[in-house]
């Protein structure tokens, strides 16, 4: 099988060479345990290392605030923008695009929006990874969470139909369920989650693969670093509670 890999050091260890192709992947953590850098990573790393077109759609923090944060971490984007490698999609670009979207208006998005995005985007960029941050901001626009659960089923599907290989991020509120709506996980054909704790004044992250279909996976929780070159995985060391 397939895979694509991460880039990021010790994460691909943990996954036997990254993602499956054609996967719906799900990362889920509380504020500031990584999420983002994580995905942005994914999608830098696929254009830099190893030649993949990729999408990162915002949908919680602004156009500047994420370039400002990769350039903090020395992704030095400009070159793959221009060379059409590589694409930094916010809520403001998807009002531009999409003519139908007056949900956008409100500052909700329902996953009808994505999909019509994305279909046109990827017809003309062929895009081989896309990654959305974050799902949990398109779930508020939904009132029940049975629709929910339909809608992001049939974005999935919508998503390896198109042959992407994607990163869904959704927040997790501290030590409460998972995902924020409970549903998430089941939707994607894997499921990591990103953990933050406060251990003697000191914060401390940490990462799980809880879930990685067509895979043998290393189910141990590891701790996950940010240098300033980004993120790094202790694939060697494990964290024990
Ligand atoms: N050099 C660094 N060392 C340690 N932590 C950092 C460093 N730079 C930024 N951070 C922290 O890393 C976090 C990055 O998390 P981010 O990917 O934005 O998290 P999330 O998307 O899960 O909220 C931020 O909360 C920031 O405080
Ligand atoms: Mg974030």
């Amino acid at each position: 099988m397939e895979r694509v890999p991460t880039g990021i050091e010790g994460l691909d260890e943990l996954l036997q060479g990254g993602f499956p192709e054609r996967t719906v992947n799900l990362v889920s953590g509380p504020a500031g345990s990584g999420k983002s850098l994580l995905s942005l990573e994914y999608i830098f790393n696929g254009a830099r290392e190893f030649g993949d077109t990729g999408v990162y759609i915002t949908l919680e923090e602004s156009r500047e605030n994420i370039e400002r944060a990769m350039l903090n971490y020395k992704m030095d984007f400009q070159a793959l923008e221009d060379q059409g490698k590589f694409y930094l999609i916010d809520l403001g670009d998807l009002r531009k695009e999409v003519d139908t979207a007056e949900e956008i208006e409100t500052g909700l998005l329902a996953f009808s929006t994505l999909t019509e995005f994305l279909q046109k985007h990827l017809s003309v960029t062929h895009a081989k990874r896309v990654a959305i941050d974050s799902v949990t901001a398109v779930g508020l626009y939904y009132t029940s969470v049975e629709v929910l659960r339909r809608e992001m089923f049939r974005f999935a599907r919508m998503l390896k139909e198109f042959g992407v290989t994607s990163l869904l991020i959704t927040e997790s509120l501290e030590n409460q369920q998972l995902t924020r709506y409970g549903i998430e996980q089941f939707i994607a054909d894997s499921f990591i989650t990103l953990g933050l704790e406060d251990v003697k004044g000191e914060l401390r992250r940490t990462i799980t693969v809880r879930k990685a279909r067509f895979t043998r996976h290393d189910t141990a929780t590891h701790p996950l670093l940010i240098t300033e070159n980004g993120l790094e995985v202790a694939a060697e060391e494990k964290v024990l509670r």
